[in-house]
C-alpha cells in the first residue's frame, strides 16, 4: 500500500463571516492539492467548523440564540463560500460531530493514562452575583504582565500575552459588571514542560515553512508551561467524569482527525492508516497559530501515540490597504459582501492570493493592485494570447490546422511542468504561477515573431503551423493553470475541446492536439475592471473605516464582544485611535519627545510572540532594553549593530516578562 497523504487547513471559527484573510489558507492549500492531483497522487483533503470556545458562547448569548444555531449559521456559511471560490474539501465536518466528541474523549484519556495530563487546584474568577466561574473572555481585569487592561485569556490592548486561567488581576465579570472573586476549582493541566526534548528533537525534522517552525523552536528553548486545558463552560466536549469542558484548542485540532474517520466511514477506508499507521499529514495554518499547531498538537499527538504531522505550512498575515488586519477598526475586506456579491470573478481573487509574494511573507490586500494585476497580467497578457489565438484560428481555419508542435514548445510546456511541481513541493505557490505565465509570454512572444496575420496570406500552411502550435500552449495552460484557477481554465478548457481539465494529468498538456478537431467560438477569458469600479470600492472601505472610528470614539459598541469577533487581532496592533485618525500632533506635544539614535548591541526573539524583539540598546550613556513589535519586519541578526531612533523618554513598561 502506498503512503497516505492527508491535508488539512486550519478551521474557521463559526462565529463570523468569512473575510479574505481566512482565504490566505483555504486557497493555497487548494492549490497544493490540484497540484498534487495533477501529478497522478490521490491527496485526501478535509477541514470544518470549529464550533467551541468562549468566544460562540459569548457571541450567541449577545444575539440571543444558542451557540449551537449560531454555528449552523456560519458553518453553512463558510461551506458556500467554499464552494463559490473553488475551494474543494473532501470533507468538510463540524467539531461538534460526536465523532469528535468521542475522539476527543479517547485522546485525553490516552494522555491522562500515560501521566500527561494531571489536576490541580487553581484560583479562578467567581462572579458572586451570577454565581458562576468566568472562563477566558466572561472575565476582564488588568494584565499581570503588563498592567494593561486584559481580556481573561489574553492581554488584547497591552503586551499581547496568552493568560492562564486564574492569572488576570483585578478580575471583573464582563455579564453583569460586578468585581469577581476568587475561588478555588480543581483543573485539569497538561504536561506540555514534559515534551521539550521531544520537539526540539521533532522540530528539527518538522518539513513546511521553515520560518515558523524556527519560532517553534525559540519558543521551546525559552521553556514551555503546562497548559490548562479545562474550562467552565456548558457548550464543548466534556472532560472525562468531569463538568467541565476541554479547553476548545484540544478538540478543535483533533477535528483533522475525527473528520478523516468521518470520510473514511463514508468511503470505506481506514482512518488509521493516516493517524496511527505511516501517513502523511501536511497542515495548512497562517502564522498566528503557529505556537499550537507545532507545539502544542504534536505533544497532545504524541501524549496519545498517534502519528505526527510531516509538515506545517504557515502563510504570512494579510494586511489590507497596508494597515494590519482588523475587524473592530474596519481594515477587512468581506468575501461575500465586497467580493463576490459585487460580480468579482472567484478565480481573480486565487490568483490575486497565490502570485501576490511568496507565501511565507505578509500579503497585502488593495483594490488598486487588484486591478492592476487583473488588467495587465490576465487580461493583457494571459488572456491576450489565448484571445488572439483562439480568434484568429477560428476564424481562418474553424479548427486545429494541421502542422508539427516545435520541439521548442514542447521542451518549454515540459520544463514548467517540473518548475511547478518543485515549487508546490517548496510551497511556493507564487513561484507555480509564475511558471504558467511564463509559458503565456513565451506564446506572446512566439505568436509576435511568427507574424500568423501575414503568414495567412503568404503561406496558408505555415500560418496553420504557428497556430497549432499556439494551441498547443493554450491547451498546455488550461491544464497547468487548473490548480490556480479551476473556474476559467474549465472555460478555456471547454473553447478548445479538453473534455474534464480538472481531472486531466500534467503529462496530457504534452499529448500533441488533434488537428481537425472543431473551435468553439472563443470568448474573452478575463474582463478588464473599471477605474470607477476600483473607486467604488476604495470609497466601500473608507466608509467603513469611518464608521469604526465612530463606534470607537463613542464608546457605542461593548470592545471585547468586538473583539471576541476578531481572533485575528490577537496580534499586537498600535494605538487604535492615532493610527486610523493619522491625527497630527501639536508642537507642545512634540518638544516633549526625547529621540536620540542608538546602536542595536544585541536582539533576541521574545518567547510566544513573532512580532516582538528584545534589543539592547546603546543611547551613549546607558544601555536600555527596549521591547519593539518589528519581529515580523526584522530578525534579529538583521538588527543587530545597526542604528535605530530611540525615544528615551517613553514610560518603562514590563513586557511579557
Ligand atoms: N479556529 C482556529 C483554528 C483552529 S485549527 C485546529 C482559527 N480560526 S480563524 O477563523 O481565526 O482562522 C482560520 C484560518 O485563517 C487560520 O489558518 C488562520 O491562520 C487564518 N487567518 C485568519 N485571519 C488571517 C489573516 N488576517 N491573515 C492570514 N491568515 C489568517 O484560528
Ligand atoms: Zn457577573
Amino acid at each position: 500500500m502506498s503512503q497516505k497523504l492527508l491535508v488539512t487547513c486550519g478551521l474557521p471559527y463559526a462565529n463570523g463571516r468569512a473575510h479574505i484573510g481566512h482565504l490566505r489558507t483555504y486557497i493555497p492549500a487548494d492549490i497544493y492539492v490540484r497540484v498534487l492531483k495533477k501529478m497522478g497522487l490521490d491527496p485526501l483533503f478535509v477541514c470544518g467548523s470549529d464550533t467551541h470556545g468562549t468566544p460562540i458562547v459569548i457571541t450567541a448569548e449577545k444575539e440571543g440564540i444558542t451557540p449551537k444555531e449560531l454555528v449552523e449559521r456560519y458553518h453553512t456559511h463558510f461551506r458556500d463560500v467554499f464552494e463559490k471560490l473553488n475551494i474543494k474539501f473532501d470533507y468538510y465536518g463540524t467539531t461538534d460531530d460526536p465523532i469528535n466528541h468521542k475522539r476527543t474523549q479517547e485522546i485525553v484519556k490516552r494522555n491522562l493514562d500515560a501521566g500527561y495530563i494531571f489536576s490541580k487546584d487553581i484560583e479562578l474568577a467567581y462572579c458572586p452575583t451570577c454565581n458562576r466561574f468566568l472562563p477566558d473572555r466572561y472575565v476582564e481585569g488588568i494584565c499581570p504582565k503588563c498592567g494593561a487592561h486584559a481580556r481573561g485569556d489574553e492581554c488584547d490592548q497591552g503586551c499581547g500575552a496568552h493568560l492562564e486561567p486564574g492569572e488576570i488581576l483585578e478580575p471583573v465579570c464582563k455579564i453583569c459588571g460586578t468585581p469577581a472573586e476568587y475561588r478555588v476549582q480543581k483543573h485539569s493541566f497538561f504536561k506540555l514542560s514534559a515534551f521539550e526534548d521531544f520537539l526540539l528533537d521533532y522540530l528539527e525534522k518538522l518539513e513546511g515553512t521553515q520560518h515558523a517552525i524556527n519560532y517553534a523552536k525559540e519558543w521551546v528553548r525559552g521553556g514551555l508551561n503546562d497548559w490548562c486545558i479545562t474550562r467552565n463552560l456548558e457548550w464543548g466536549v466534556k472532560f472525562p467524569g468531569s463538568d467541565l469542558v476541554v479547553y476548545v484548542w484540544v478538540d478543535a485540532p483533533i477535528g483533522y482527525i475525527s473528520f478523516t474517520e468521518e470520510w473514511c466511514s463514508q468511503v470505506g477506508d481506514n482512518w488509521e492508516d493516516y493517524w496511527l499507521d505511516s501517513g502523511r499529514i501536511v497542515h495548512f495554518i497562517g502564522l498566528d497559530i503557529v505556537y499550537h499547531h507545532c507545539i502544542f498538537w504534536p505533544a497532545i499527538l504524541k501524549g496519545a501515540g498517534y502519528n505526527l504531522p510531516s509538515a506545517i505550512v504557515a502563510s504570512g498575515m494579510v494586511k489590507i490597504e497596508d494597515k494590519t488586519f482588523s475587524k473592530s477598526r474596519g481594515y477587512v475586506v468581506w468575501v461575500d459582501e465586497d467580493y463576490l456579491n459585487e460580480g468579482f470573478d472567484p478565480d481573480v481573487l486565487r490568483y490575486y492570493m497565490s502570485s501576490y509574494t511568496s507565501h511565507i511573507k505578509e500579503l497585502n490586500f488593495s483594490w488598486d493592485v487588484f486591478a492592476k494585476k487583473n488588467n495587465t497580467e490576465l487580461v493583457a497578457s494571459l488572456g491576450n494570447f489565448v484571445h488572439r489565438t483562439l480568434t484568429f484560428s477560428s476564424k481562418h481555419f474553424g479548427e486545429v490546422p494541421e502542422g508539427d508542435i516545435e520541439e521548442e514548445v514542447m521542451e518549454k510546456i515540459s520544463e514548467t511542468i517540473e518548475r511547478i511541481k518543485e515549487a508546490n513541493a517548496s510551497y511556493e505557490f507564487k513561484q507555480v504561477v509564475d511558471a504558467v505565465m511564463g509559458l503565456a509570454d513565451f506564446g506572446n512572444a512566439y505568436f509576435q515573431k511568427a507574424q500568423p496575420w501575414k503568414l495567412i496570406k503568404t503561406d496558408r500552411d505555415r500560418c496553420g503551423g504557428v497556430l497549432k502550435n499556439c494551441i498547443q500552449l493554450c491547451k498546455a495552460i488550461a491544464i497547468l493553470f487548473e490548480p490556480i484557477m479551476p473556474g476559467r481554465m474549465e472555460v478555456l478548457a471547454e473553447m478548445l475541446g479538453i473534455e474534464d481539465v480538472h481531472t486531466a494529468l500534467f503529462e496530457e498538456a504534452l499529448n500533441e492536439v488533434t488537428s481537425g478537431k472543431k473551435l468553439s467560438n472563443p470568448k474573452p477569458l478575463f474582463e478588464k475592471i473599471e477605474q470607477s469600479k476600483i473607486d467604488a470600492m476604495d470609497e466601500k472601505l473608507a466608509h467603513r473605516l469611518r464608521e469604526a472610528q465612530l463606534v470607537e470614539l463613542k464608546g457605542e459598541t461593548d470592545a471585547s464582544v468586538k473583539n471576541s469577533f476578531t481572533e485575528i487581532d490577537r496580534v499586537l496592533e498600535g494605538d487604535k485611535i492615532t493610527e486610523v485618525s493619522e491625527g497630527l500632533i501639536s508642537y507642545d506635544e512634540f518638544s516633549r519627545l526625547e529621540m536620540r539614535v542608538g546602536k542595536v548591541l544585541s536582539a533576541d526573539r521574545v518567547p510566544r510572540s513573532s512580532k516582538l524583539l528584545k534589543l539592547n540598546v546603546d543611547i551613549g550613556d546607558e544601555q536600555r532594553v527596549i521591547v519593539a513589535g518589528v519581529g515580523e519586519q526584522y530578525s534579529p541578526e538583521e538588527l543587530e549593530g545597526t542604528s535605530v531612533v530611540v525615544l528615551t523618554n517613553l514610560e518603562p513598561a514590563t513586557i511579557l516578562g
